[in-house]
């Protein structure tokens, strides 16, 4: 399934929702009535529902399969977006139309010192983009920029061609932006289920469409949902964080550091869940400090360092190039 494809298939199954028709198979009891989302999980899955289900497994397998060959020394065939790696466009500059631009920007915290001096990213409808860097580099900074979280000093930063700088993290959520924070990116008291409604607290009209659609894509989710988040595995948490941001719709997700104090296996897990977010048409700009695991599924990527770009070019690119490995990889990077 291309890219494309997944982005149709998630902008059919809105669309129906919006039209007030079925949008997901009924699913009944025992007693006849159809089941809330959450009642789903465990049911017998009818015939639709069995094959994206099996489609969401064998892109999570191949993605795992991947990254364990990439950890295993092995050099995989090009890239998880062959298709645009390989479609003449050099991996570099896809076709698709640009939805965040952002130019020269310098932002800080305190008067007077600037954290980031002149950065450039830009993110194409479709891709995951990759921000790495030494720490302190300005990464979290820049997606901070990028949300309205610190005011942007000068340049420019566009989502879909409208300016966004002076706009609050609020408004961006509205536009289709989604931010999943590195630190404190769950409400440890609430449950999951509640997690999932704050992440809903602009429209709760979406509420339980979406509840559905993250009960479907993290099943493990489900079936815990009346649990509290505090409860939650590091991995989970990741989880709900992400499935917070995405109950909105977003079409842009910005992560900081989702893999941050987790076990190797659970950090391909986050890759995996990754990966799935966006062929489900989800555009990603991904911060991290597993830059070779995030280089790997990233279709670019920047290396930042005191806040300016330093490369940028196509994930593999990037990791195959000896003067990034030997600057940002050598060390940076080591996790197995
Ligand atoms: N809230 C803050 N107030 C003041 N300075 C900060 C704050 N957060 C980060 N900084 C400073 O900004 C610089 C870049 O930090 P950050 O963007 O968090 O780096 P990275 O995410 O690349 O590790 C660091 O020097 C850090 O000390
Ligand atoms: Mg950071």
């Amino acid at each position: 399934m291309s890219d494309r494809d997944g982005r149709d298939d998630r902008d059919g199954r809105a669309r129906k929702g919006r039209d007030g028709q079925a949008k997901e198979p009924e699913i009944r009891g025992e007693d006849g009535h159809v089941l809330r989302p959450d009642e789903r999980a465990g049911q017998q899955l009818d015939d639709e529902q069995v094959a994206r289900q099996t489609e969401i497994q064998a892109e999570e397998a191949k993605t795992r399969a991947e990254l364990q060959a990439e950890a295993a020394g092995e050099q995989p065939e090009r890239g998880v977006h062959q298709d645009m790696a390989t479609s003449g466009a050099g991996a570099v500059v896809p076709d698709a139309p640009i939805l965040i631009e952002v130019s020269d920007v310098v932002a800080g915290y305190v008067p007077e010192v600037d954290i980031l001096n002149g950065c450039d990213l830009t993110l194409h409808e479709g891709e995951i983009v990759g921000i790495v860097g030494p720490n302190g580099a300005g990464k979290s900074t820049l997606l901070k920029a990028l949300f309205g979280l610190i005011p942007v000093r000068s340049g420019e930063v566009t989502f879909r061609g409208e300016d966004i700088a002076a706009k609050p993290a609020h408004a961006l959520v509205e536009m289709g932006i989604g931010y999943v924070p590195q630190n404190d990116n769950v409400f440890p008291s609430l449950t999951i289920r509640e997690n999932l409604q704050m992440g809903c607290y602009l429209d709760q009209s979406k509420f339980d469409r979406r509840l559905g659609d993250m009960v479907e894509t993290f099943p493990r989710l489900g079936e815990r949902l009346d649990q509290r988040a505090g409860a939650l595995s590091g991995g989970e948490r990741q989880m709900l964080a992400m499935s917070r941001a995405l109950m909105m719709e977003p079409e842009v997700m910005l992560m900081d550091e989702p893999s941050a104090g987790l076990s190797p296996d659970l950090q391909d897990e986050v890759f995996v869940n990754a990966k799935k977010i966006n062929k489900a048409g989800v555009s990603i700009i991904m911060v991290e400090q597993n830059a070779r695991r995030c280089l790997q599924i990233c279709d670019r990527g920047y290396v930042l360092d005191q806040g300016r770009n330093a490369y940028t070019g196509g994930g593999r690119d990037l990791l195959d190039d000896p003067k990034v490995i030997e600057l940002y990889l050598g060390t940076l990077a080591q996790v197995d």
